[in-house]
């Protein structure tokens, strides 16, 4: 059966000093999980053929570089919008924005940041791709926290309420194969 592959970028520059958004490049952490990345997609798809779909961010498209395989950047798949918080450590916006802080802690996925996105608005320009993932054969999506989130809360059938808090770590690529009433989920973490 066809499956689909996620994973977020290697670790960037911006998750070493904990700021969020931006346009950072991958860590040496991150460069070598982006070489690491190839085998083990291999090992699980064997000789079959597949797509790799990224953001338009750097850290997405280094993430993807050794992989041998067609593809296609997105721009319905860039991070989260983070708006005037962009750039910042959570710390930095509880000082700075404590109201904010609070709300979005009241409610994430609706909370939208000031001059950017919700979970709520990344959904809805998520619709293109969520189209034509359920029209393509094998695909493996190098994305961001939230996004994936998304995604994976669509495929798996996550209340809205849950979505901004799956567990999607770093470094671990996640296999979907659909089946007739929702999806197994298969973990491979790498060790960095
Ligand atoms: O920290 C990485 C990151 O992708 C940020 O760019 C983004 O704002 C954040 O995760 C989304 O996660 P959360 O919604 O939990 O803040």
């Amino acid at each position: 059966p066809r499956c689909i592959f996620f994973s977020r970028h290697g670790e960037s520059m911006y998750n070493v000093s904990g700021k969020i958004g931006g346009d950072a490049v991958l860590s040496p952490r991150g460069e070598e999980y982006s070489s690491a990345l190839p085998k083990l997609v291999r090992d699980n798809l064997k000789d079959q053929p597949m797509t790799v779909w990224t953001s338009t961010l750097r850290r997405t498209i280094q993430t993807a570089q050794e992989l041998n395989y067609p593809k296609l950047q997105w721009k319905a798949l860039d991070e989260l919008d983070a708006g005037l918080c962009d750039g910042m450590t959570y710390e930095e916006i509880e000082k700075k924005y404590p109201e904010d802080y609070a709300n979005r802690d009241k409610d994430k996925f609706t909370y939208r940041y000031r001059g950017g996105e919700s979970y709520h608005d990344v959904v809805l320009r998520l619709e293109p791709i969520i189209m034509e993932l359920e029209r393509q054969s094998n695909i493996l999506i190098i994305g961001h926290q939230a996004v994936l989130r998304c995604i994976l809360g669509y495929f798996m059938n996550l209340s809205i309420q849950d979505i901004p808090y799956l567990r999607i770590p770093l470094h671990t690529l996640i296999k979907l194969t659909p089946r007739a009433y929702g999806c197994d989920e298969e973990r491979f973490r790498v060790k960095i």
